[in-house]
């Protein structure tokens, strides 16, 4: 891979930090610019493969002014920022950016989303050519599936923006989420916004299959192959050959099945049961409300199955935290059921809008969904007055603040790595980083330890 990357970003620390991943990924890192004017003046000396923004720069200018500019010269570009509030982020997707990552990401992270965002590019200059051909205007694909996803906190408008990008590769996708929380719905609009669309989206259950069953069901067998195996059966592998698979509770996949899907996610083939290996070109989205973390502690997940099916994860968080999500959604479901039953009903009550965000919603979605259906039936006015909540399920009065501020954690990291950077690394001794902190040694070497400092994640060899 030779893809030039220019960073603009008035963090050194950060600036340093992506670079080294960059570099280590193989990519050529163009330079690195801390304000919009000096990142246009490194462009007009050569133009990169893509840039990766900061939003907040030296100068006036922000990396929105750079975004606007970027597009109009059609040079690929992607956010980072630590900043995702929904007034950025507005700003920011207006500009049509090839992806967003929020502070801090994790390596990979970049990783896919960089690859993602040049395979975005390559194909609007694409199909840019071919609309030219046939005298159309360039568009990405059609959004509708995401419509259907309601919500406008910040941590949703994130995952509706790596739904989008994530659709238009072949990636496996893996949705986390408590019950209820719309880990199908995102792997419907992933497989609708992809360009696998027209093809089957096979969704299989893993938690309700009947192990003995398991194996045929997925990969199929021939006739003949066991006692009762009377007709050759296509497993769901091969029926979602060209679409997509939707594997549904994989926590609750048996250890050996385990192994034979860590195959066909690296070979991209099957093989039914008494028959031979055959290639299938499925993309594999797999969901769970089982913490797969613990599942490998205790030895009932594979780690390398895991890693395979990580690479982009999509965390759907608790309906709880995502306040502002609440109101959205019960009028979206208000709607829907009063429009079902022919009823014309305008809202809530002050009461029941109260009730709404005091109660902790632990079916998430799916019971606020199943509360609103019940509620609109029984309602007699144009209001709903009352709600069939179960009791001593409320919150307490403390508020979560949904705007991406530092942690206390993340400060004392930063600030730690700043000074380790000014005196190079030293951490003992004169002007060494423990004496300019004004904390002993083995202080300083057990906070770095447990911030996860490194010298090697930072440093270039
Ligand atoms: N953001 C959303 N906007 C609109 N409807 C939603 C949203 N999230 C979930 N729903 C609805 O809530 C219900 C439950 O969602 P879904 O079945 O996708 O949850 P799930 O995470 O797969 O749950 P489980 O773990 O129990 O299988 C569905 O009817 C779905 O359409
Ligand atoms: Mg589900």
């Amino acid at each position: 891979m030779n893809t030039s990357v220019l960073i603009v970003e008035d963090e050194f620390i950060e600036a340093n930090n992506l670079e080294e991943i960059l570099v280590g990924a193989g990519y050529t890192v163009t330079g690195i610019a801390r304000s919009v004017s000096t990142a246009l003046n490194m462009i007009e000396k050569r133009r990169p493969g893509i840039v990766m923004v900061d939003i907040r720069l030296q100068g006036n200018l922000t990396g929105i002014d750079l975004g606007m500019k970027l597009r109009e010269m059609k040079i690929a570009f992607l956010y980072l920022s630590a900043n995702s509030n929904k007034s950025i982020l507005d700003a920011a997707k207006a500009t049509k950016p090839y992806g967003f990552l929020v502070k801090p990401f994790r390596s990979k992270d970049v990783l896919v989303m960089l690859d993602i965002a040049l395979y975005l590019h390559k194909q609007a200059a694409e199909s840019s050519k071919t609309d030219a051909l046939n005298g159309k205007s360039g568009n990405l694909p059609a959004s509708r599936p995401l419509k259907e996803i309601v919500g406008s906190s910040p941590a949703m408008t994130d995952i509706l923006n790596h739904i989008q990008v994530v659709s238009q590769s072949d990636t496996a996708v893996l949705i986390l989420g408590e019950s209820g929380t719309g880990k199908e719905l995102v792997a419907q609009a992933i497989h609708h916004l992809s360009g696998r669309r027209d093809k089957a989206l096979v969704v299989v259950n893993c938690g309700a299959l009947p192990a003995n069953l398991i194996e045929s069901e997925l990969f199929g067998h021939e006739k003949g192959s066991f006692t009762g195996a009377f007709n050759k059966r296509i497993g769901k592998f091969e029926q979602a050959d060209g679409g997509t698979i939707f594997l549904d509770e994989i926590g609750e996949l048996p250890l050996d099945l385990q192994v034979k899907f860590l195959r066909v996610l690296q070979e991209k083939e099957i093989e039914r049961i008494g028959g031979s290996t055959r290639k299938v070109d499925v993309r594999i989205i797999a969901a769970t409300n089982k913490n797969l973390e613990e599942e490998i502690s205790k030895g009932q997940f594979r780690l390398d199955l895991y890693y395979r099916l990580n690479i982009f994860p999509i965390c759907l968080p608790p309906l709880r935290e995502r306040q502002s999500d609440i109101q959205l959604l019960a009028n979206y479901f208000l709607k829907k059921y009063a429009d079902r039953q022919g009823k014309e009903i305008t809202g809530f009550s002050d009461e029941v809008i109260g009730m709404l965000h005091a109660y902790s919603w632990p079916g998430n979605v799916r019971e606020l969904e199943n509360i609103m259906e019940r509620s609109v039936l029984l309602a007699s006015g144009s209001l709903i007055t009352s709600l069939a909540l179960p009791k001593g399920k409320g919150r307490g009065p403390a508020e979560i603040d949904e705007s991406r501020i530092k942690t206390m954690e993340e400060n004392e990291r930063d600030h730690i790595l700043s000074i380790l950077m000014k005196c190079n690394w030293k951490v003992y001794g004169e002007g060494g980083a423990a004496e300019l902190l004004k904390i002993n040694v083995s202080t300083l070497n057990s906070r770095m330890k447990k911030l996860g400092i490194e010298k090697k994640r930072y440093m270039k060899k």
